[in-house]
């Protein structure tokens, strides 16, 4: 697809940018919303349903800062997005809202269809209805940036790497949801002229991030000295990048992408999850050795392995590296560190604060499942505490 590329210095020159965020309250969300902030002059409404795996804890410093505005508010409910738009009047929409859990997705499908497909769907029919009442000149402006994943792409053998290029081919419930809204986000740029941006990243870490993905898991259940649950034999690979990195990227594609374009994210970070686990055991036992002096590289425990499985991620970043001059500042051995010494430091506070949340939360969700419903992960993760 062609693309205008509008150079940052004519980019809303003079002028405060406004931007519309959805999922703020998750954990890239949060982390874009820490670096705008810092970032004079974004003006911020954050528009989130606060699912189990958000906090508001996450953005509790911002509370009183006048560039900050929080709407609890789901995206599927159109007639509360038709009013936000209106009285916020956004430049640019910035959509990270989805669930985004891979084993959830398999137990559970229909949260992800609802938020990520329709919830998406929803988000367009409001962005294009006020799109197309916008002057000229705010037409100019306007961006609609859809936060996708490498998953989409499918998985990888030894050799290879995710292109821009690269055919849709998903196969967990997640992935295919994500895939299903990149093609409605594409779909409203060629039929109604919305002006689209498609970002598809690797795996991201570091701070605020819901501990049921693997290193928040990990990190928190070694403190704990708790079983490490890896699937099948760990040598599954994924492409990681330090969450600051990813949103770093975004402002720049925010300020100077091509419009109708798509940017792979990637940290050129590849490792199996089995080195993961075992790195952040070495590093915890280096800072708080176990109290029986054993290696916590014992905790691990081999369970039945994810269905479907995808083996390997691997992104190609070279378009966003030559297009933007982006590069990640974390190495994945620097980032690792700070994350380990975020979670020990808030293991009591955020940590506590949105498991026990969450939990009360799934409570309240299991009691509408039946029995055929129940959770294969929580099992295997039940199994080897
Ligand atoms: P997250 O689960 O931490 O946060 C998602 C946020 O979306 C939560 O705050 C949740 O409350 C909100 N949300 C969910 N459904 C909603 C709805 N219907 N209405 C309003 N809010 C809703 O996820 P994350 O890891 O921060 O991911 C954010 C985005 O980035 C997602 O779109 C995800 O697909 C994408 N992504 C994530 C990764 C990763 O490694 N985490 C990698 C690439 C892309
Ligand atoms: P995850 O953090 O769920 O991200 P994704 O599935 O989106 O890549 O999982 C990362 C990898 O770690 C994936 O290959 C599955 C594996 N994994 C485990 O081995 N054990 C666990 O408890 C979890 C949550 C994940």
């Amino acid at each position: 697809m062609l693309g205008r590329r509008i150079e940052s210095s004519s980019y809303c020159k003079g002028k405060q940018l406004k931007l519309l965020i959805t999922g703020g309250a998750g954990f890239i969300g949060s982390s874009m919303i820490r670096q705008c902030l810092a970032r004079m002059p974004y003006h911020i409404l954050n528009i989130d349903k606060l699912t189990y795996a958000s906090s508001s804890k996450s953005l509790k410093e911002f509370e009183s800062n006048l560039n900050y505005q929080f709407s609890c508010t789901d995206i599927n409910d159109q007639r509360s997005l038709r009013t936000l738009f209106t009285n916020f009047k956004p430049t640019v929409v910035v959509h990270f809202a989805a669930e985004t859990h891979v084993d959830r997705s398999i137990t559970r499908a229909s949260d992800f269809v609802q938020s990520n497909i329709v919830g998406t769907f929803s988000l367009l029919e409001t962005a294009s209805a006020y799109f197309s009442d916008l002057s000229a000149e705010e037409k100019q402006h306007f961006r609609f940036l859809h936060i996708s994943t490498d998953e989409v792409y499918g998985d990888l053998g030894s050799d290879g790497y995710f292109l821009e290029t690269s055919p849709l081919a998903p196969n967990s419930p997640y992935s295919a949801t994500k895939a299903s809204s990149d093609l409605l986000v594409n779909a409203w740029y060629r039929t109604y002229g919305l002006p689209i941006i498609i970002t598809h990243c690797s795996n991201n870490y570091g701070p605020y991030q819901f501990p049921e993905k693997l290193i928040p898991l990990m990190i928190l259940n070694a403190l704990e000295n708790k079983a490490l649950p890896v699937y099948g034999k760990g040598l599954n690979i994924r492409d990681w990048i330090y969450v600051e990195d990813h949103t770093n990227a975004l402002l720049r594609i925010l300020e100077r992408g091509r419009i109708g374009q798509t940017y792979n994210i990637g940290a050129n970070s590849e490792h199996s999850n089995l080195e993961i686990v075992y790195n952040i055991c070495d590093l915890i036992d280096s800072l708080v050795p176990h109290p029986e002096q054993i290696s916590r590289r014992s905790l691990v425990k081999f369970v039945q392995d994810r269905p479907g499985h995808d083996f390997r991620y691997a992104i190609d970043n070279t378009k966003v590296r030559t297009e933007f001059d982006w590069q990640p500042n974390e190495s994945f051995s620097s980032g690792l560190a700070k994350t380990i010494k975020w979670y020990m430091e808030n293991a009591d506070g955020w940590c506590r604060h949105i498991l026990d949340q969450s939990q009360s939360k799934t409570i309240f969700k299991n009691r509408e499942m039946k029995d055929s419903d129940v959770y294969s992960n929580e099992h295997s993760h039940e199994q080897t505490q």
